[in-house]
């Protein structure tokens, strides 16, 4: 089994339904979050991480996060024959940290689910564990959720899913993990993960919250789903990802990471302004002027 990880998924193949109708005509990956859409924050992270082949996954109507990595040598060259140096810089960052985490695109095809785009990518990575982040999720955090997840596979070569703890009322939201033993370090041994349980059933007090090591054993169960899903003709059903780590949990060995850091998840409306207002509290040209703002908002009459 590969030693660390290098290569990654990022499933955007979704429609962005709980954002309409911001997301009607814009990806919901392309919203901006401060100063770049949704998705560029997982890219760099991703980067940031060591990661240095990372596989985008699209549907149709999604060619604007195509656009948005694409590098733009004449509209840079442009910027600069005008002055505009700190916009070409931009526009040159993007097209690097494309090339840094040689990006390439792959058609979504297969069941509905969020385990499809992760077997479509799994072709390209043969027997390599993957890291999958889902585009819509934001996190402030001192070490990136990426490195933590890539720390944790390193340290045990098996599947990894990243957490965080929840309150019991939520777990309708989330998958939900079978805890065994805390191992220490925020990284706990589990069993099975459960799927949106209600909060009678939920088996633990921590969410998963879309960051997974996939090793090839999930692959092969994800595999063996989809080959049911086919002979069952059932076009309904859906190929989860969830499922593939519970079946996979159930016999072998697998862990679960406590992600230290904030996260926002931008694909549900409250969150994403959240996120917004986070980012740009951080912001360090103009935090500043935000939590002035924020203070003046709280207190109109002083
Ligand atoms: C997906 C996963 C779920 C996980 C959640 C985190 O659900 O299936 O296990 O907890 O992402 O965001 P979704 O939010 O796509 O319904």
């Amino acid at each position: 089994m590969a030693t660390t990880i290098r290569r990654a998924v990022i499933p955007a193949a979704g429609i962005g339904s709980r954002l309409l109708p911001l997301t009607k005509a814009i990806p919901k990956e392309m919203l901006p979050v401060g100063d770049k859409p949704v998705i560029e924050h997982t890219v760099c992270e991703l980067v940031d991480s060591g990661i240095t082949d990372i596989t985008i996954v699209v549907s149709a109507g999604k060619g604007l996060i195509q656009d948005h990595f694409r590098p733009s040598p004449a509209l840079a060259e442009q910027l600069r024959a005008d002055g505009k140096d700190r916009f070409a810089d931009a526009v040159d960052q993007v097209a690097e940290l494309s090339h840094k985490g040689h990006i390439t695109y792959l058609d979504q095809h297969g069941p509905y689910g969020n385990g499809t785009p992760v077997l479509n990518a799994s072709h390209n990575f043969g027997e390599e564990p993957m890291l999958v982040l889902w585009p819509d999720d934001v996190f402030v955090s001192e070490v990136p959720r990426a490195q933590q997840l890539i720390r944790a596979y390193e340290a045990t070569r098996c599947p990894v899913l990243a957490l965080m703890p929840m309150d019991r009322s939520e777990s309708h939201r989330y998958g939900v993990p079978v805890v065994k033993e805390d191992m220490g370090g925020g990284m706990l041994r589990i069993t099975g993960l459960v799927e949106k349980p209600k909060p009678a059933d939920a088996p633990s007090e921590f969410a998963a919250i879309g960051g997974y090591v996939v090793t090839p054993g999930v692959v092969d169960e994800l595999r063996e789903q989809t080959r049911r899903w086919y002979a069952a003709g059932d076009t309904t059903a859906e190929v989860y990802l969830t499922d593939a780590i519970n079946a996979y949990a159930s016999t072998r060995a697998a862990y679960g990471q406590v992600i230290q850091g904030r996260w926002f998840d931008t694909g549900n409306p409250a969150s994403y302004l959240e996120a917004q207002f986070a980012t740009a509290l951080q912001h360090p040209e103009y935090g500043p002027r935000l939590r002035e703002l924020a203070r003046s908002m709280d207190t109109p009459n002083s």
